[in-house]
């Protein structure tokens, strides 16, 4: 079977195929123009994640998402990568109220937003609903360890299953999913030792969060990537660019231009004697 860097599109079960052979490259994406330069460098899966909430509008928590708005985040990017494949976080009491609404609004990441999957949080507490999402044949990522729809209950993002019960609790979780039919799981803010033994587990690939570097692929939050967080970055974050004072720096010299109007130049205006343009022209 190809490899994942060769193949194009990235498939379910490709992503299955890659365990143990090929990491797997994950990043966030929220909109249409990085999700276009992601998927250009190579990005395996795109998630579109609830944490939009945080890095996109500026919120405490993820749990103000709505199905709406992460769709229309999903639908952006799902338009723009043409490799990558592109699963659609379930926001919060999207699927845990009734199974027939988990499947319903699983459906609509893939009916209206073009997404390939859909990522649920939680373990044998949200089988009922994974269960029923997969028998609609919509493919399901689990995600354990820290759930930040759960932060609430776990008083703030704290490291999970660092004692052995919870160590074990997890591992259950993450064993239950995959053999729901989970295609892969997020394993975020555990040690780098649980990560090992459920990597070592389960047949599915694990993608970590801050979970070490023995899972089978990574996901980093894409402003977290590039630079653009404001405050403390958790230690499992590596900055591969510093774009908020590059950012800063040309807003500053826009400013600076028009306010002492060298913006714009006669070659960035249109002379006189033509016709007033009726729509907007480049
Ligand atoms: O919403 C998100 O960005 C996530 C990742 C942290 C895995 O769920």
């Amino acid at each position: 079977m190809a490899t994942l860097s060769e193949t194009s599109p990235v498939t379910v079960p490709l992503l299955i195929a890659a365990k143990g052979r090929e990491p797997i490259a994950m990043m966030t994406a929220y909109d249409a123009p990085s999700a276009a330069l992601l998927d250009e460098a190579g990005l395996d899966v795109l998630l579109v994640g609830d944490s939009a909430e945080m890095t996109v509008y500026g919120r405490q928590n993820t749990l103000s998402a709505t199905m709406d708005s992460m769709l229309r985040h999903a639908a952006a990017v799902s338009g723009a990568a043409k490799r990558a494949l592109v699963v659609g976080d379930m926001p919060f009491l999207s699927y845990q109220t009734s199974a027939s609404e988990a499947v319903a609004n699983a459906g609509r990441f893939l009916s209206q937003a073009g997404c390939a999957a859909v990522k649920v949080e939680g373990g044998r507490r949200v089988l009922g609903a994974v269960e029923a999402i997969l028998s609609a044949d919509i493919p399901v990522m689990g995600h354990v360890g820290l759930t930040p729809q759960s932060y609430r209950k776990f008083g703030g993002f704290k490291v999970q299953g660092r004692e052995h019960a919870a160590a074990r609790e997890i591992l259950e979780d993450a064993a239950a999913l995959s053999e729901a039919g989970c295609f892969a799981i997020v394993l975020e803010c555990v040690p780098d030792g649980l990560a090992a033994e459920i990597t070592r587990t389960i047949p599915v690939p694990t993608i970590g969060i801050g979970a070490g570097a023995l899972c089978d692929g990574q996901v980093l939050v894409f402003h977290d990537v590039m630079g653009l967080s404001r405050g403390v970055s958790p230690r499992f974050v590596r900055r591969y660019a510093n774009l908020a004072p590059i950012i800063e720096e040309a807003a500053r010299a826009f400013t600076r231009d028009v306010k002492s109007r060298s913006f714009p130049s006669q070659a960035e205006s249109y002379s006189s004697g033509k016709a007033p343009a009726l729509r907007r022209v480049r």
